[in-house]
């Protein structure tokens, strides 16, 4: 691609048009089932304009050619899709679901004679890491509390974006992001930076190695990901999808799920009316038929 010296205040005068808008929303829509009504033109204006800048343009017109170029179906659409998904997300978010896997999940999966073994865990939609790190902080504060239940864990975390994977396997964090954390937990799952001009944590190496973060299109038809997890959650997600791409979300996520497995959804998903292999158990925990 060519770039040319533009005047910036030409890029802050861009103005994307109803028919930009409807090109850049079915594309989001079909490769990443992301719904984009017309009301959000302005935030998605607004979130390609720092793509605009970054690339020297001075029009979204330009920015869809390039986009939809050969170059940019390879390159571009990375960038895009970082920009346009929401990553909001925190560490013991939704406390919950983690009082379930220590009160219910946890001991149920380690009782009679399944002793000794590994619990396969996915936090699918997995953002800057927040949620898998809280998954694992709780796993071995479970352990720790329960000494005679010897098992082993490991965390499939995976998301569309490459740029909150990014922060995610890196495992750093501003240090107000973890202020609400408990003092005893800070103290055993991370690592203080000694810059004190701009502080930062780092989560523990213990922890982090126990992760995998992977990227993962929820669209693709068959999720290339190993079988049989005992816990799922994918919370938060779906709220971007339209219910036929929900349903469909939920059968393949499902289909790496073993039968009695546990599945987390966020506050305000819900399957209700959806043809899935799934039973309730509390507003939000499922469990697989
Ligand atoms: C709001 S965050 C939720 C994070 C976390 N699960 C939580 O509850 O805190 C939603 C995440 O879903 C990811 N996402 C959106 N569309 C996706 C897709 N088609 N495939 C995979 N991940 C997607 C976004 O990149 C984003 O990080």
């Amino acid at each position: 691609m060519t770039q040319q010296n533009v005047n910036l205040g030409d890029i802050y005068k861009a103005v994307m048009t109803s028919e930009e808008f409807s090109r850049l929303s079915a594309f989001i829509y079909g490769e990443y089932g992301i719904k984009m009504p017309e009301v959000k033109k302005t935030m998605l204006q607004s979130r390609l304009h720092k793509r605009l800048r970054e690339l020297n343009m001075t029009s979204y017109k330009d920015y869809i050619e390039y986009l939809f170029s050969k170059e940019g179906q390879q390159i571009e659409v990375i960038h895009m899709i970082d920009m346009v998904s929401t990553n909001k997300t925190d560490f013991f978010r939704e406390p919950v679901h983690f009082d379930f896997l220590h009160s219910h999940a946890l001991p149920e999966l380690l009782s009679g004679d399944r002793s000794n073994r590994q619990i396969k865990l996915w936090s699918a939609g997995c953002s800057s890491g927040e949620e898998p790190y809280t998954i694992s902080i709780s796993l071995c504060e479970f352990m720790e509390q329960h000494p005679l239940l010897a098992f082993d864990y490991s965390i499939l975390a995976t998301d569309i974006s490459t740029r909150v994977l990014k922060t995610a396997s890196e495992g750093i964090y501003k240090e107000a992001r973890v202020e609400m954390l408990p003092l005893n937990l800070k103290k055993k799952y991370l690592l203080r930076s000694k810059d004190k001009t701009s502080p930062t944590i780092r989560i523990i190496p213990d922890l982090r190695r126990r992760i995998n973060f992977h990227r993962l299109n929820f669209m693709d038809n068959a999720y290339n990901v190993p079988d049989s997890y005992d816990i799922i959650f994918c919370r938060n997600v779906l709220i971007y999808f339209d219910r036929e791409t929900q349903e469909k979300v939920i059968n393949r996520l499902c289909a790496k799920l073993k039968p009695n497995g546990f599945f987390f959804l966020g506050h305000s998903e819900s399957i209700t009316n959806f043809n899935v292999p799934l039973k309730q158990l509390k507003p939000t925990i499922f469990r697989k038929i």
